[in-house]
């Protein structure tokens, strides 16, 4: 082992934090690219479903709530962005890596909302997955990804409650409230629970990314930690979950719950889902958009650097 193999194999037996300047494993390091830049696309893309009913909220409080989530998710992709940039990837490359197609954001943001239910549910289900998937990173082994997501998880946490006290609101209102409510679950429940990754077993990246204590949980293992988790809120709400197998095991001390649909999950992946074509014509658009705020902040930057245009 060379002394850098050794120093890194140490810092992750140890529990301890990779830094941007210290020696690491090739694959250590395009694994963490991958990993990051796919959660920074997910955030940003994530802005799409909730941001197209901005201008249609109820009330100027909802509207303002939504507003400051949907700047959260913006906040959230550049922080990440800037955690892959240190070790060594570009942002414009990354950006255009999933323009092409060619790197992954999350497939539970093909999916359309169509009511205002929906940003409701988005808060509480796809938040509320996002925080279980999120908090076991806040330990992950590289620093600068792990230390932003402390951050990020505090403001997921006002994400849910914002969503699930829209939803009760509405559990409160008129019976076409509340179908609009029951509607939006059975659309985002099974959706919400394949945001975690495909089964254990179908899982490539999982058991290296565990030894390097990148993950520190399965996907399975996070899922049934989100199934426990929502099935108790559901009931408080009034809602019925999509699952008729789902039962609490006293045995397990969990509930169990039913399968969802795999090759959905794959299909949307490999761009078949319902929004998947609108959301990086989207995503085109936006960075076409802004190709010349980019050029302008460029040329001033070596301006004041000294060099020639
Ligand atoms: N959507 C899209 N791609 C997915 C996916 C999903 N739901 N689940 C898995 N994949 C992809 C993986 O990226 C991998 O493909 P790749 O090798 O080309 O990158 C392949 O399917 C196999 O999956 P693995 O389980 O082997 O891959 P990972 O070990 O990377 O695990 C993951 C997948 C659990 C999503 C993991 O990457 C992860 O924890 N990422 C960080 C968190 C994240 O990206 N969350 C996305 C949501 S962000 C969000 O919700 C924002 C909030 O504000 C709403």
């Amino acid at each position: 082992m060379t002394d850098g193999e050794q120093v890194f194999a140490d810092t992750i037996a140890k529990d301890q934090r990779v830094e941007p300047r210290d020696w690491m494993p090739d694959g250590y390091r395009k694994t963490m690219i991958r990993q990051i830049a796919q959660h920074a696309h997910s955030e940003i893309i994530g802005m799409q479903p909730e941001g197209e009913w901005i201008t249609r909220a109820p009330s100027l409080r909802r509207k303002a709530i939504l507003l400051a989530k949907v700047q959260d998710e913006a906040g959230h992709g550049l922080y990440l962005y800037s955690a892959a940039e240190t070790l060594g990837a570009d942002r414009g490359d990354l950006t255009r890596r999933l323009i092409e197609g060619r790197q992954k954001y999350s497939s539970i943001f093909n999916y359309p909302t169509l009511s205002f239910a929906d940003v409701g549910v988005i808060g509480w289900l796809v938040d509320g997955a996002a925080i279980c998937n999120q908090v076991p990173l806040c330990r992950s082994s590289f620093g600068p990804y792990g230390r932003a997501m402390i951050r990020i998880c505090k403001e997921e946490s006002f994400h849910q409650r914002q969503g699930y006290e829209l939803l009760m609101t509405m559990m409160g209102g008129t019976p076409a409230q509340r179908e609009m409510v029951q509607d939006a679950v059975n659309r985002w429940w099974w959706p919400s629970l394949m945001m975690f990754g495909p089964p254990d077993d179908q899982s490539p990246n999982s058991a290296q990314s565990m030894a390097w204590k990148i993950k520190r949980h399965s996907n399975d293992e996070l899922r049934q930690r989100f199934v426990d988790m929502s099935v108790p809120q559901a009931e408080a709400l009034g809602v019925t979950l999509p699952d008729p197998e789902l039962a609490w095991n006293t045995e397990r001390g969990h509930y169990d719950y039913g399968t969802p649909d795999w090759d959905e999950l794959k299909r949307v992946i490999s761009g078949d889902g319902p929004c998947n074509a609108q959301r990086i014509a989207h995503r085109r658009r936006a960075d076409e958009d802004g190709a010349w705020v980019r050029e302008a902040a460029a040329a001033h930057a070596a301006k004041r650097a000294g060099v020639p245009a």
